[in-house]
């Protein structure tokens, strides 16, 4: 793993997201094709939307793919993923909706529309560079503890914690849906350059695991120790329960040109 870690606070965690995606997205090679972004939904990753559209770049050419979408709300509910991407991010970063896909969670058939959804993926050239938050649990996307390492996108059951963790969403518990559609590890992995976001004392005790801990499919998000090209920004709170030597270590590396 090429770990890059850096503590930032938000704000400016958010700038040094941007600065990935920038830097990768305007690269000669996207001359001859589209650059693709993997968009995640929930608090984490909105200072980095923040950041990009501050920054008013040209990114009509740029297609997107979000993580994951909840099953059963209708389409155009405010808390359904599509929406969220549509508001916080395809229209604030001036995207073209119709190249930003999110999975079908209001199709009758929800596995089919998973399976429909990896083959865009691959069929757009895979992802760029993923955005990535984590879950208290260690989920990364809806792939929560105990998912195979080789997912690919499906429909997923939302395990207890994850529905109260996002029941902040909804007017209550019973209203977050129980069910998704995510993409899964296997999928995330493929993408060329990933970009994890932790922010505050609630992602302390899983970013320690997934970056310090045993690689296993009990902590989801200990998967990223196995890419090659990882870039972690997380805020004091959220990297208070890190070794000094993996922050210092994160740090050098982070000095060094990817
Ligand atoms: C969202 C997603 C989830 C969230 C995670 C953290 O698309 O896939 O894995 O990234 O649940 O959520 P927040 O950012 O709200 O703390």
């Amino acid at each position: 793993m090429t770990l890059r870690l850096v503590v930032a606070d938000p704000h400016a965690a958010g700038e040094l997201a941007a600065d990935e995606i920038e830097a990768y997205v305007t690269q000669e090679e996207f001359s001859g094709r589209d650059a693709v972004l993997g968009f995640a939904t929930g608090s984490t990753p909105l200072p980095v939307y923040a950041a990009l559209a501050r920054r008013e770049l040209s990114l009509s050419y740029v297609r997107g793919f979000a993580l994951d979408e909840y099953v059963g709300l209708p389409q155009g509910h405010p808390q359904s993923y599509a929406s969220v991407i549509l508001c916080e991010a395809v229209e604030p970063l001036g995207l073209d909706p119709a190249r930003v896909l999110v999975p079908n969670g209001a199709a009758h058939d929800p596995a089919a529309a998973g399976a429909e959804f990896e083959r865009a993926i691959e069929d757009a050239g895979g992802i760029d560079v993923q955005l990535l938050g984590i879950g208290s649990n260690g989920h990364l996307a809806f792939n929560e503890p105990g998912s195979s390492f080789d997912s690919l996108t499906r429909v997923v059951e939302l395990t207890a914690e994850t529905r109260l963790d996002n029941s902040r969403y909804f007017d209550s518990l019973d209203d977050v849906p129980t069910h998704a559609i995510t993409q899964g590890l296997g999928t995330i992995m493929r993408a060329r350059s990933l970009v994890l976001l932790a922010f505050g004392e609630r992602k302390a005790a899983a970013l320690a695991a997934a970056l310090e801990g045993p690689v296993s499919e009990d902590m989801p998000a200990s998967i990223v120790q196995r890419h090659p090209r990882v870039l972690v920004l997380a805020d004091e709170a959220a990297a208070s329960l890190l070794r000094r030597e993996t922050v210092e270590r994160g740090r050098r590396s982070s000095l060094r040109p990817s």
